[in-house]
């Protein structure tokens, strides 16, 4: 039995907010003589659709590639007079009579969907029946995006994220039309990709004997808790696929020449010193990076070609950032290779070992992607920067006709405290509010509209030494990569914080009826009775 309960229905309440909506007279009936109708292209999507209303409408919607249907239709299609609309936008179109969602390529049909479901009374995310009938206002929608990257880095490494969070991740960041997940896959406390030549890497690097209890800086004695997991090349194959699904590329990051310490604790003779040394049990730089050589030249190969047979991403991450070169400068061998190299000194030795790695992808048609360091004794050629240090890499990088993901410290770190409320969770340090996220600027404007051509566009990165739980996880993404959603997605002259605001307050029935935690917006209002917390320092050397 199906009891008619009143829809909570506020209205246009969409985010990322599009390029352009009007609301038009009237309203859509949905019910379960609706029929989806695709062209072949965005038959799948249809599927997706219909699998994503049918829990709260108590039924599946039928997916029928036929046109001459007589009933009300979802209708999806390829229109390449939309070409305009670039790759992932699109047009949505509502009356009375069917809703009609059409773009150029696929991407751009998938994202309408997820406006549409949007466009929907909150409760269609329920995950049990609410009614059969549903109602979505008439609207005519074009919309497409001011960036091609929006991406959301997710650190597997501290703290080993389960297999069914980074997939439930996926569907909630896609549906904000992120299209980047950047998983940080390695790193010094933790190896958590499987590779077939080389065991070790998870049967040793992936588990860590204990963790540091409290902050690195002052920490509290050690939980005598061994940590650990990794994911199978299956696992990742599966992630890619899932989220292919849903138009989102999935970037690895595997860290050279530093953060290589759990590498060197499987495989003592990848690093300077060849002596033993443990999967590291706290946070902050650590001296260990991998040895020069041939040997580990073709270890980083090794690894690297398992890892682009699992990614078919374009682009991939060598990390790059924080390699402190102790180990380098006290080493007579890799003196001597500075010199036989006639290079000035271990910021060259990196660049020149990067352009080793940089030369591998290219002949595999990959793009090497590494943080602003890699521009630390010369950006090697044809080298992506992701600008964290600040903006400045990122400009110096535009400058000199490389590309660029924006990724600052100050505006889209969100590990840093989202509240100066004492009531926080122990995070690394740094205040970055929702709002500060929201005000954040990807495009600088020192650069010239050519320059500018090279910011592909931004995303927010989550370290997680201090996230030891599902819940923190989502509490510290959510609503801040909201709100860099709407930063790469949507014009910036349409860019308005105290209106987002008001869609969020919206939007949290969705994301709680998604099962997703999140700092509720209500929150906000209290923050000006907070004292700014002066032991929320910007932690540098992290
Ligand atoms: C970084 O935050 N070390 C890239």
């Amino acid at each position: 039995m199906h009891v008619r309960v009143p829809l909570n229905r506020p209205e246009l309440s969409i985010l990322p907010q599009p390029a352009s909506i009007v609301r038009e007279e009237g309203y859509f009936q949905l019910t379960q003589d609706t029929v989806i109708v695709t062209d072949q292209e965005t038959q799948a999507i249809g599927t997706l659709l219909a699998n994503m209303l049918a829990p709260a409408l108590g039924f599946l919607l039928s997916v029928l590639t036929d046109e001459h249907t007589h009933l009300p239709t979802i209708s999806l299609g390829i229109d390449s007079q939309l070409a305009h609309l670039g790759q992932e936008g699109y047009m949505l179109k509502v009356t009375a009579g069917q809703a009609t969602l059409r773009a150029a390529h696929p991407a751009g049909v998938f994202y309408a969907t997820q406006t549409l479901r949007q466009l929907l009374p909150v409760e269609i995310f329920s995950s049990t029946p609410v009614s059969r009938t549903w109602t979505i206002p008439a609207v005519s929608i074009e919309d497409f995006p001011r960036f091609s990257w929006r991406g959301c880095m997710l650190d597997s490494a501290r703290h080993f994220i389960p297999m069914q969070e980074v997939v439930k991740l996926i569907d909630v960041l896609a549906f904000h039309k992120i299209n980047v997940l950047h998983l940080h896959l390695t790193d010094d406390q933790g190896w958590r990709i499987e590779i077939k030549k080389y065991p070790k890497l998870t049967e040793i690097g992936a588990y860590r004997r204990e963790t540091v209890i409290g902050h690195a800086r002052r920490p509290q004695g050690y939980d005598s808790t061994p940590h650990g997991g990794f994911y199978s090349q299956d696992d990742l194959r599966e992630i890619v696929a899932y989220a292919a699904d849903r138009f989102m590329t999935v970037v690895p990051e595997i860290d050279m020449p530093g953060h290589a310490q759990s590498a060197i604790a499987a495989y003592p003779e990848l690093g300077v010193l060849k002596a033993p040394v443990e999967v590291a049990t706290t946070w902050g730089i650590h001296p260990y990076l991998y040895n020069p050589t041939e040997a580990v030249f073709q270890f980083l190969k090794d690894v690297l070609s398992e890892v682009m047979a699992i990614f078919p991403s374009t682009f991939i991450h060598i990390g790059g950032d924080e390699a402190i070169k102790d180990q380098w400068q006290d080493s007579q061998q890799v003196q001597a290779l500075i010199k036989a190299l006639k290079l000035k000194d271990e910021d060259e030795l990196q660049s020149w070992f990067l352009s080793q790695i940089r030369t591998f992808l290219a002949h595999n048609n990959r793009r090497l992607l590494g943080w602003d360091e890699i521009l630390d004794g010369g950006l090697p050629s044809g080298a992506t920067v992701m600008s964290w240090r600040g903006m400045d890499g990122g400009i110096m990088a535009a400058q000199s006709h490389h590309d660029v993901v924006m990724t600052p410290t100050s505006s889209v770190y969100l590990d840093y405290y989202q509240s100066n409320d004492p009531a926080e969770p122990l995070a690394i340090g740094g205040y970055l509010p929702v709002d500060k996220v929201y005000a954040f600027d990807p495009t600088p404007t020192v650069l010239t509209p050519e320059q500018a051509q090279h910011i592909l566009g931004a995303q927010c990165n989550l370290w997680s030494e201090y996230v030891q739980t599902t819940e923190h996880l989502e509490y510290l993404l959510f609503p801040r990569a909201i709100a860099l959603s709407e930063v790469v997605w949507t014009p910036k002259e349409r860019l308005e914080f105290s209106d987002f605001r008001g869609r969020l307050a919206v939007h949290e029935a969705r994301l709680a009826s998604l099962n997703v935690n999140f700092r509720p917006v209500e929150k906000l209002d209290q923050e000006q009775m907070f004292p700014a917390r002066a032991d929320l320092v910007v932690p540098g050397g992290f």
